[in-house]
């Protein structure tokens, strides 16, 4: 993976593809939130907001969004399209990563639903596809062989996986690379509250094998923004499947939410960039961020973590305090 820099912000290679993106993009599951299954976890994002959030990620210099047909259904992908579209983005000018996911149905299927994924997206194409999790009905071999036959009908630039063990994701990358195609990246929790990756050979299978690491939830939820900690009361509007979550998490992340205040406070800009910042520079230029927003502000915010490069001593100092959560942390504690 090298680096470039395009009007300053400075871009890293997708795996080992071509693809160049911004160490931080834009996740838009909050776009399928306020009904279906997905109002248990977002609130909702109106049409005018969501337009707003797109173009605001835009003019900030990021190139890449990350959704997926799970996301209400295709809804996160046509709203994040009419909103691209709104802002004027070609589609040279952007890469989607979207997600196919591997339940109720077979690896034959995929051929079928990208036709599904790009008229979702339409009229911009599928930059990467990933698988979205690692339990499926087929085998690896055949899901990989089913990529492999999107990438060469020029169907999809890129292909990826999502949640993948270490022993899993080598064996993805074992079958693309009989057909000579890169596996470029394997999308995992990753955040200053979520090192797993560090210790479960996620990490390590990343850098020997080239492929890139996308954290999904690298804000975890918003609780790395210290907006919860601050204002507890905010936790109550929001819904009930991230509010039980946020709530279990607010006492063993004070400390460190206290520390990201600081090093905000010193660098003129909010925990939440501080955090993000930390995130994509920790580990080389190995792991990028997705942060989701639902509002303008946030979207703002988040992008500026692009340029921010904390001092030696602040990256230790975050590195210290959240060494803890290299591992799984038993419940309550
Ligand atoms: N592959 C997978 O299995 C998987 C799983 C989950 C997510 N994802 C992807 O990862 C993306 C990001 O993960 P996530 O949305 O779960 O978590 P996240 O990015 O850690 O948190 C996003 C939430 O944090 C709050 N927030 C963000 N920036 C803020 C700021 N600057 N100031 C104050 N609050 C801020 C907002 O909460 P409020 O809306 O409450 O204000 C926002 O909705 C998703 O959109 C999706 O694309 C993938």
């Amino acid at each position: 993976m090298s680096v470039s820099s395009v009007d300053g912000i400075p871009r890293r290679r997708l795996g080992r593809t071509e693809i160049e993106i911004t160490p931080i993009g834009l996740g838009t599951w909050q776009l399928a939130g306020g009904s279906g299954l997905d109002k248990l976890v977002w609130q909702g994002v109106s049409d005018q907001e969501t337009n707003e959030i797109v173009r605001t990620a835009l003019a900030g210099g990021i190139n890449w969004f990350d959704t997926a047909e799970a996301y209400g259904m295709g809804r996160s992908e046509r709203r994040l399209a009419l909103a691209l579209r709104a802002a004027g983005a070609s589609d040279e000018d952007v890469l989607i990563a979207t997600k196919w996911m591997p339940l109720m149905r077979t690896a034959g299927s995929l051929s079928a639903n990208i036709e599904h994924r790009k008229e979702c997206l339409s009229p911009y194409s599928v930059g990467l596809l990933q698988i979205h999790q690692p339990i499926a009905l087929s085998t690896i071999k055949a899901q990989m062989e089913a990529l492999a036959g999107l990438v060469d009908q020029g169907m999809v630039r890129a292909v990826g996986i999502s949640n993948f063990p270490a022993p899993m994701m080598r064996r993805a990358h074992a079958w693309l690379s009989a057909r000579g195609i890169p596996l470029a990246s394997n999308q995992v929790k990753v955040s200053l509250l979520n090192r797993h990756i560090e210790t479960n050979g996620v990490l390590k299978a990343a850098k020997e094998l080239g492929v890139t690491i996308i954290a999904w939830s690298p804000l975890d939820m918003g609780m790395l923004t210290g907006k919860f900690h601050q204002d507890p009361d905010l936790l109550k509007n929001r819904p009930a499947g991230r509010r039980v979550v946020l709530r279990v998490r607010l006492e063993r992340s004070r400390e460190l939410v206290r520390a990201l205040e600081e090093i905000a406070a010193a660098n003129g800009v909010t925990p939440a960039v501080v955090a993000l910042s930390w995130l994509v520079n920790f580990y080389g230029e190995t792991v990028v961020a997705i942060p989701g927003a639902s509002k303008v502000s946030q979207a703002e915010q988040n992008l500026t973590a692009n340029e921010l490069r904390l001092s030696p001593r602040e990256m230790g100092r975050l590195d210290e305090l959240s060494s803890r959560f290299r591992r799984l942390i038993p419940r309550g504690r």
